[in-house]
């Protein structure tokens, strides 16, 4: 043995010796012109890594640091030689943080040897794709994907009409790999890139251009492409329909036509003929009807993505049973319904199914699913399954991620957990679970995420989830636990990164914390957790901490010590009792804090004149306190800004305009303050173009109404917003939340929806006329000039805001008639013009006939419906349209657990008439949070005073 061993040893050595010899014999020694090539190359280039796309370790050594003058650039990172010739044939520069522009004449084309070049993922600033790189005839393998190159992809055609045939790099007859993707501003167009292929690329094998904009449909020609085993045309602004001819690409391994619009496409049967298929992208196409049957002829197929589709008609497609070789399957989103096929049950080697976002609205909860014994990762998130999570899951031994979350799932948490050793995500939240956290959970050492959020768990925190080592995220918020626990109980789970516990009904305590507990926290939510005292341990080091929420609890110090957390990028404060002067260092923390929010707090004296050298910040809600003194000016610094709350203050200072070039500021609340004073001009042309909200009421502005303001409200004359899909503010960390007053309706936007669009400059003492160029403001949902002293004629132009839910001009002097245009505001829920000096005529006819008598009163020269006074003999035209304000956006179905909105495009008349309505009975608070982000409160001051007397009671229970 020992023997064998020395003569394998000895065999070892010499044919290392041999290759040192081989290696270190002049063979390999670079030619002198390809060295000083490529050393021209790297010098003409510099190095920029926040430049480029990739994500680069700054640990790791570029590829280039070893190329020397005087060394061998056969032995240069990144280069390869060729055996015999020595000839440079290989260079690789991926993600080197390359810089610079390449030029026509750059030393790069001199490398004419070259048979392999990869230069993706670096910064070529705009560089063409030069006709020199049709020097290189042996290229079989050009990447320059993600390298930032514009302008033309041209044809050997093409260029030959520019009389330079033979330089083009469709002119590199032996290249297999062409990959160009991700240069978003290179331009071209397909037919003739095919053609071009076709003629001179005989052998390509894969081709990549996908994120390149070719604006056209798919060419017939493609078909041609017989070679082709891969092809990627990702988000290329395709659209029009599949050729069939795809179907004769019978090499085919690998598809990708995902993200573009191919909406006049039924799904393309032809894809059935790809007998070689192995993965298939065809994610976001706009396909609608059902999927074809032969797609179950597919037996290679291991990759199968049709995430994003709305294959509207379909039932959920039996045929991928067929599929028995498929490993991982993305159905997201695309309205599937009725069962789930058995069939499903087949795929045997599945690892992924992730069926995310459909609608299989009868619930029933697929046992197939228990049977696919190889899943590693299941997303069966908000598909409405409903009743007990299933105890066929105990089957799936091998799971890594299970995400359950937002269905209809009941009762308690099985104690399934000692079956899923290698489970390290668990998703449970938003489902209407029930029970305690089975203390099983222990048997799950791997896990990492546990989201039980927004359920009805209720009982106390098993000791065991505290020794579950690995866990990084918890979340446990929006439950009914019963319990008090030390928060310093968290801090023995080492590693917590992200911990949630608002609203989960634990109280916490807090001891003098060790300060080394919660060392790698980053995210801490902590509302509602009837907290009295500010934990230690946030006083002294908690360096990576980002996200911290302590907001509805009874913290009654002075907020300093948090002046130690350096890297805070959200801070809520709001509902505690924090006193005392706002602490200056909240003013300009460092240069990330992003949101700070210190609503409802008992903060008096002059906001600190640092605030706004923070100029990250996007939200800053200071309302509800007693703060004096003027704003200070520094906020103009706050060029971020999106949402800015002061209302409910003492802040005393004249309208400010120097606020009117943020370009990103969306919402002014100045409402119940001391501003005062005219508002003037603008002093910029474009002021306030981005505003969506501004509430100024309750203050003491006199003067006119700011006609010019209103010329250049951009973001409310139009309603720009994509109404598909309901979008709303916020930023990385949550939304942004906002009260708005209406007619004695106090709605807090728990999220802002972004198509709402309102005016308040009620209770301040305006005068002079209502100005016309308010008509321009055609997005505006709310207008609301009560309680002022306008006076003149209510303007015709107010019959443009078609937008308009609510007109409140009330309290004041108006005169003359109700403009007849006004009818025309079809989606009109609330109009109050009581106490002016309107006369003449009520108009009739659409929203019109709904409005009662409250709506005109103390008006003394008006008549007509709804009036008992009746205006004599005049005739008038009666259309007793009732109004139909949903009709015509929305359609409604009923299915069997609460309303579900089908949408077919919202405009925020449609918003706020669904939210006065009385249409929607059955779990419509939590609908409209969901759907719309409002909640709902009767009224603002009744609502308050019942909040301060249960955070009253709370806090002689907790904190005496
Ligand atoms: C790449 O460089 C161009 C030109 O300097 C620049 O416009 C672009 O933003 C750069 N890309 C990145 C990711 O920085
Ligand atoms: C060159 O030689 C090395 C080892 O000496 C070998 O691994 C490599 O495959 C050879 N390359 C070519 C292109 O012959
Ligand atoms: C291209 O490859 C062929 C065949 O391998 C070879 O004879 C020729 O010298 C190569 N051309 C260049 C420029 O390297
Ligand atoms: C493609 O090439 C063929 C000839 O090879 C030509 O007839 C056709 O017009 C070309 N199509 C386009 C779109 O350039």
């Amino acid at each position: 043995m020992g023997f064998l061993l020395s003569n394998y040893q000895l065999t070892i050595c010499i044919l290392f010796s041999l290759i040192f010899c081989f290696s270190s014999s002049s063979a390999h020694l670079c030619h002198n012109d390809e060295s000083t090539a490529l050393l021209q190359f790297k010098q003409s280039l510099s190095f920029n890594c926040s430049a480029s796309r990739c994500n680069r370790d700054p640990s790791v050594p570029y590829d280039t640091d070893n190329w020397k003058e005087g060394t061998d650039c056969c032995a240069w990172d990144g280069v390869t030689c060729d055996n015999t010739t020595s000839h440079v044939i290989g260079l690789d520069l991926y993600c080197n943080c390359l810089y610079g522009t390449i030029h026509p004449n750059s030393s790069l084309f001199n490398l004419v040897h070259l048979q392999h070049l990869d230069l993706s993922c670096n910064n070529f600033t705009h560089s063409q794709i030069l006709p020199s790189f049709g020097r290189f005839t042996n290229l079989t393998h050009l990447d320059l994907s993600e390298s930032y190159l514009s302008g033309p992809i041209q044809s050997s055609e093409e260029v030959w009409q520019g009389n330079n045939f033979s330089n083009s790099i469709f002119h590199l007859q032996k290249l297999q790999v062409l990959w160009l993707y991700g240069n978003r501003e290179l331009t071209g167009k397909l037919p003739n890139i095919i053609n071009g292929t076709l003629r001179h690329l005989r052998h390509l094998r894969s081709l990549a251009l996908s994120y390149i904009d070719f604006t056209g449909e798919l060419p017939n020609s493609i078909g041609q492409l017989e070679y082709l085993e891969e092809l990627y045309l990702y988000d290329c602004n395709l659209f029009g329909t599949i050729p069939t001819s795809l179907g004769n690409l019978k090499k085919l391994r690998m598809l990708s036509l995902g993200g573009n619009n191919l909406n006049n496409g039924q799904f393309p049967s032809s894809i059935g003929h790809l007998k070689n298929l192995e993965e298939l992208y065809l994610q976001s196409c706009n396909f609608f009807g059902t999927i074809p049957t032969s797609l179950g002829n597919l037996k290679k197929l291991r990759i199968l993505d049709l995430q994003g589709n709305n294959l509207i008609n379909g039932q959920f497609p039996s045929s991928i049973g067929h599929l028995k070789n498929l490993e991982e399957l993305y159905l997201e989103s695309c309205n599937f319904f009725g069962t789930i096929p058995t069939s499903l049950g087949n795929l045997k080697k599945l690892r992924m199914l992730y069926l995310r976002g459909n609608n299989l609205i009868n619930g029933q909860f697929p046992s197939s699913i228990g049977h696919l014994k190889n899943l590693e990762e299941l997303y069966l998130s908000d598909c409405n399954f409903s009743g007990t999570i299933p105890r066929s899951l105990t089957n799936l031994t091998r799971l890594i991620s299970l995400d359950l979350s937002y269905n209809n799932f009941e009762g308690p948490i099985p104690q399934f957990f000692p079956n899923f050793s290698q489970l390290q995500f668990i998703d449970f939240s938003n489902n209407q679970l029930t029970g305690p956290i089975p203390s099983s959970i222990t048997g799950l050492p791997n896990l990492q995420y546990l989201y039980l959020g927004s359920n009805s768990i209720n009982g106390t925190i098993p000791p065991s989830l505290f020794h579950l080592v690995n866990l990084t995220y918890l979340d446990l918020s929006s439950n009914n636990l019963s319990d008090t626990v030390e928060l310093d109980t968290f801090a023995k789970i080492e590693y917590l990164n992200y911990l949630d516990l608002s609203n989960s009904g634990l109280s916490l305590t807090s001891t003098n914390s060790t300060p080394s507990s919660f060392r790698n926290i980053r995210t801490l939510r902590l509302s509602s957790c009837n907290i009295c005292k500010i934990p230690e341990f946030l006083k002294t080091r908690t360096k990576l901490l980002e996200v911290l929420d302590l907001s509805n609890n009874h913290l009654n110090e002075e907020p300093n010590p948090l002046c130690n957390l350096h890297s805070l990028r959200y801070l809520n404060l709001s509902n505690n009792q924090f006193a005392g002067l706002i602490p200056t260092c909240l003013g300009n923390f460092n240069g990330n804090l992003t949101s700070l929010n210190l609503q409802r707090n008992n903060f008096h004296g002059t906001i600190p004149q640092t605030f706004g050298n923070a100029s990250m910040l996007q939200e800053l809600d200071i309302s509800h306190n007693g703060l004096q003194g003027i704003l200070p000016r520094s906020l103009a610094n706050c060029t971020n800004l999106e949402i800015l709350n002061l209302g409910h203050n003492f802040i005393e200072d004249a309208f400010p305009f120097w606020l009117e070039n943020l370009p990103q500021l969306k919402v002014v609340v100045l409402r119940y303050n001391k501003f005062h004073g005219p508002i003037e001009q603008p002093r910029k042309r474009l002021a306030f173009t981005n505003l969506h909200i501004i509430d100024m009421s309750h203050n003491e502005f006199t003067g006119t109404l700011p006609s010019k303001y209103f010329e250049s409200m951009h973001s409310m004359m139009m309603d720009d917003e994509d109404k598909s899909s309901l979008n709303y503010m916020g930023n990385d960390y949550g939304y942004y939340s906002v009260t708005i007053m209406n007619k004695g309706l106090e709605m807090e936007f728990v999220r802002i929806i972004t198509i709402l669009k309102a005016i308040d400059f009620s209770h301040n003492k305006f005068d002079g006329n209502i100005p016309i160029s308010i008509g321009r403001l055609k997005a505006l949902c709310v207008l609301n000039f009560s309680s002022n002293g306008l006076t003149g004629l209510i303007p015709v132009s107010l019959g443009d805001l078609t937008e308009l839910e609510s007109l409140d001009l009330s309290q004041n002097k108006l005169s003359g008639e109700i403009p007849q245009q006004l009818t025309s505001l079809t989606f009109l829920e609330v109009f109050d013009v009581s106490q002016n000096n309107l006369t003449g005529i009520i108009p009739r006819g659409q929203q019109f006939e709904t409005f009662s008598n409250t709506s005109y009163e103390g008006n003394l020269g008006l008549c007509g419906f709804p009036l008992s006074k009746n205006c004599g003999n005049v005739q008038i035209a009666e259309s007793p349209t009732l109004p139909s304000a949903f009709s015509h956006n929305f359609k409604f179905k009923f299915d069997g657990f609460g309303w579900e909105a089908v949408l077919m495009g919202y405009g925020c008349g449609v918003l706020l008439g669904l939210l006065i309505g009385s249409y929607i009975i059955r779990r419509k608070e939590e609908w409209l949070v969901r759907i719309f982000g409002v909640k709902m409160r009767q009224n603002g001051k009744r609502s308050k005073k019942v909040r301060k007397k249960i955070a009253h009671t709370k806090s002689i229970i907790n904190c005496s």
